[in-house]
């Protein structure tokens, strides 16, 4: 049975797809537009728990589908069980950045792709993600996202992600 790692916070859309109970709506805080929603998790405690719940063993393969600075791969990597890791990241220079950081370290992948739109027959036995929430999607990925994704508001990117990994 796969196993899906995500760092979610409560929001409705989760409440719709029953991760939690309904709560009253409150206001958004107001955020500046990111058009990738680069909050990087830089807490050792969360990214040490996460992959401590992830519960790998050697030889399985984990997917990070929005990589940023490889947070998740790193504390991967301190396991010392040999993993095969595929990381997506959309953002050129953080893809770019990934490339060098792992030049030479065996079963790491990385790959400068849209995870929303990709396709592939890959399979995975872990998932571990701290999803863009609310990025900026151009007026053709909206409308490519409401046919792909017609139960989820097409900048809701946090949900996709959760539909997307759990198809995979
Ligand atoms: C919230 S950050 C989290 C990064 C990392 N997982 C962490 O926890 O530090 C989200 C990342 O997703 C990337 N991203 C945004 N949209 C994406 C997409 N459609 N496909 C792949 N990566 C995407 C952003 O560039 C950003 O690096």
């Amino acid at each position: 049975m796969i196993k899906l790692i995500y760092r979610i916070s409560r929001n409705p859309i989760f409440e719709k797809l029953g991760f939690f109970e309904p709560t009253k709506m409150v206001a958004p805080a107001k955020r500046k537009q990111d058009e990738f929603q680069a909050f990087y998790t830089n807490c050792k405690h969360i990214t040490s728990y996460m992959v401590g719940i992830l519960d790998c063993e050697s030889d399985m393969s984990i997917l990070e589908p929005c990589a940023g600075e490889g947070i998740f791969i790193d504390e991967l990597l301190k396991s010392e069980k040999m993993l095969h890791i595929t990381a997506y990241e959309l953002n050129g220079n953080s893809a770019d950045n990934l490339t060098q950081k792992y030049l030479g370290i065996k079963n790491i992948e990385i790959n400068q792709e849209d995870f929303l739109l990709l396709i592939t027959a890959k399979k995975f036995d872990r998932i571990i993600a701290n999803p863009p929430y609310g990025a900026y999607q151009s007026p053709e990925k909206r409308k490519q996202l409401k046919k792909d994704y017609p139960e989820i508001y097409a900048k809701e990117t946090y949900g996709l992600f959760l539909i997307r990994s759990s198809r995979i």
